[in-house]
């Protein structure tokens, strides 16, 4: 499957949010927990180069519980501080402010130096689309978020959103653009739902997706469509889960478009479980 996709208006998104990012202090990167290094567009590090960095591996209620340990601790070995949140839940974000505080922590010392008491850290939210941004940003910010206005040298119509007397938030987050030379990183994006689905064939990503999970958990499409998927071909386990879930034609055929599209949403709303899509690659150390 050939994923071919490169938005002209996200070369305009990284003039901007360089442009925004001269404003901040902390740059507050979300990636897809359950693919953090495909959803990452390490153009940001150059991009924030001088920046405190935090990363947080959003949608962790989606993802396997040890994977979501082992790629905390391979960004906290790269010197981010990492948090995994569900940005829906309003509960994990309260550690939040701690973590700023940590990943500031130059920052506020440097300002403590000067004579500069309680000046607030300016952050901003970056990521690829889907990750979840617009949700953290609504969520971290509440309803009673005041915004402190315009000022200049905002890219206009971005305001900064006071969250308490430490932290004040840029409203819009800055939107990275997907990375994907390699075509499996455009496939585990496409798994996910972040790359527009009008470029794909459904169906042939749904074929991809049963040879992913077969593989990395054989026996469980058979287990959750109470089907064969041993020994098949990808479109023949489609054709049995829509057997299994009366995906028919009018014909009385199997209705693959269907099925393909129950897998894909089973797959991205957890009902398939908890599934990672990738492990951080293995680092020799002590060489
Ligand atoms: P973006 O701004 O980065 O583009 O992402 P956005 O906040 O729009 O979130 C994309 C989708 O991911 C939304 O679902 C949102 O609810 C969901 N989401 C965000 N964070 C989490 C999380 O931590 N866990 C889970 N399980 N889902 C999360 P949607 O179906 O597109 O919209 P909606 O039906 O929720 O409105």
């Amino acid at each position: 499957m050939n994923i071919q996709w490169y938005p002209g208006h996200m070369t305009k998104a990284k003039r901007a949010m360089q442009e925004d990012i001269k404003l901040i202090d902390l740059i507050i990167e979300l990636v897809d927990a359950r693919a953090p290094l495909s959803s990452r567009n390490p153009d940001i590090d150059v991009l924030g180069k001088g920046k405190a960095r935090m990363i947080l591996l959003n949608k962790a209620d989606l993802a396997a519980e040890g994977a979501n340990a082992a790629w905390s601790n391979f960004f906290k070995e790269k010197g981010f501080q990492v948090m995994k949140i569900d940005a829906r839940s309003k509960a994990t974000l309260k550690q939040i402010n701690t973590v700023i505080q940590e990943a500031c922590k130059e920052k506020i010392e440097r300002d403590r130096r000067r004579g500069i008491l309680n000046r607030p850290v300016r952050a901003m939210v970056v990521g690829i689309p889907n990750v979840g941004k617009s949700t953290f940003i609504n969520s971290f910010a509440g309803k009673a978020a005041a915004k402190t206005g315009n000022k200049p040298g905002v890219t206009k119509g971005n305001q900064w959103i006071r969250l308490n007397k430490q932290v004040e938030l840029l409203d819009t987050p800055g939107i990275l653009w997907p990375k994907f030379e390699d075509q499996e990183v455009g496939l585990k994006l496409a798994f996910l739902g972040s790359i527009n689905e009008d470029i794909l064939n459904k169906e042939e990503l749904a074929g991809e997706l049963v040879t992913f999970i077969s593989n990395l958990h054989p026996g469980l499409l058979s287990e959750h469509y109470k089907i064969q998927e041993e020994g098949k071909k990808q479109y023949e386990v489609l054709e049995a889960i829509a057997e299994s879930r009366a995906c028919l034609t009018k014909g009385g055929g199997f209705d693959l478009a269907r099925a393909s599209k129950l897998l894909l949403d089973d797959f991205r709303s957890g009902k398939l479980g908890r599934i990672t899509l990738e492990m951080p690659p293995v680092t020799v150390t002590g060489e």
